[in-house]
């Protein structure tokens, strides 16, 4: 660790009155440095309720629109401009909007993992932390639904709930190619461990998960478990988290390939850089963060 680098950006911090959010799947490094580390759904309180002027946003660019959005006032930093999300590229507006012209009365349902003008066009957002318990809402109602754009999440919605919803076609490359045959040759190999994984992954593989939970539910499962052995189907980033707080605990990762190039772009350097320049400033249309912001505060309401 670099702790001259490390004591500049501090000092940067105090002076221009920033605050440094990242995402559980960060590098070691940007979590180990962060004010705040949680899960998407975290993140976005925090960004809705911080007193800072600026925000600088170690995660992908989703990830800082929904920031920018739930505090348009604030400057938001992306210290790499490049860190996006597959699935999140994986929706695009025009053919979100002719989906709605022929089914007006379906709610849409965008996952948090979606670009600002898909979550303009949505009615109400959801992380993985509260998609459930949002979906669920919008079934007692009898609303017909679209669930947009990871088709894991929903298909693993609807088999859990028995519900019958539109699905989009998108999906996290880094879950989605997790491999059955790999999952079962590491169970049998670690017989008395837990396996836990995200809802981004396939039915086949969660229908052999222990646990299913977003980042923060899954870190909050090993915390509590008196399980002594894990094994993690999600991005390893998390095994960071699980470790600081568990040292006695055993952490296998399903794959070292559970890895998001995107998220682990950012790294000191571009921390330092970016908040001496003030650069890589998300900007999003008033009018588009305007709508979008509708969709996240109803799915603030609803969590
Ligand atoms: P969480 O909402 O669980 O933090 O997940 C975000 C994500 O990008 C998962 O791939
Ligand atoms: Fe997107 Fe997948 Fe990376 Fe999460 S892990 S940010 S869903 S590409």
């Amino acid at each position: 660790m670099d702790n001259i680098l490390i004591e500049k950006i501090k000092q940067l911090k105090k002076e221009k009155n920033a605050v440094i959010l990242a995402h559980y799947y960060q590098n070691d490094e940007v979590q180990m440095i962060a004010d705040y580390v949680g899960d998407s759904l975290a993140l976005a309180q925090i960004a809705s309720q911080n007193q800072a002027d600026i925000l600088v946003f170690c995660g992908v660019d989703f990830m800082a629109e929904t920031a920018k959005i739930l505090s348009y006032d604030k400057k938001v930093l992306l210290p790499n401009k490049n860190a996006s999300c597959s699935m999140a590229n994986m929706i695009d507006a025009i053919e979100l909007m002719k989906y709605k012209s022929q089914n007006p009365d379906t709610v849409v349902v965008a996952y948090v993992n979606s670009r600002a003008n898909i979550k303009a066009l949505a009615d109400v957002c959801v992380t993985s932390s509260n998609a459930l318990k949002i979906i669920d809402f919008y079934q007692s109602q009898n609303k017909k639904i679209l669930y947009c754009p990871d088709q894991n999440l929903a298909k693993y919605a609807m088999k859990l709930r028995g519900y019958n919803f539109d699905a989009w076609h998108g999906y996290c490359a880094i879950h989605n190619n997790i491999d059955l045959k790999r999952v079962k040759e590491i169970k049998a190999k670690y017989p008395n461990a837990l396996f836990i994984a995200h809802p981004e992954c396939k039915l086949d593989v969660l229908n052999l998960a222990d646990y299913i939970g977003s980042t923060k539910q899954l870190i909050d499962f090993v915390n509590k478990s008196s399980s002594k052995e894990f094994i993690i189907a999600t991005e390893i980033g998390v095994l960071y988290e699980m470790k600081k707080n568990n040292p006695e605990k055993k952490f296998i990762p399903l794959s070292e390939d559970l890895r998001c190039n995107d998220m682990k772009l950012i790294h000191l350097e571009d921390i330092y850089n970016c908040l001496l320049n003030e650069s890589n400033e998300i900007s999003i249309d008033i009018k588009i963060a305007q709508k979008a912001k509708k969709s996240l505060d109803k799915m603030l309401e609803l969590s």
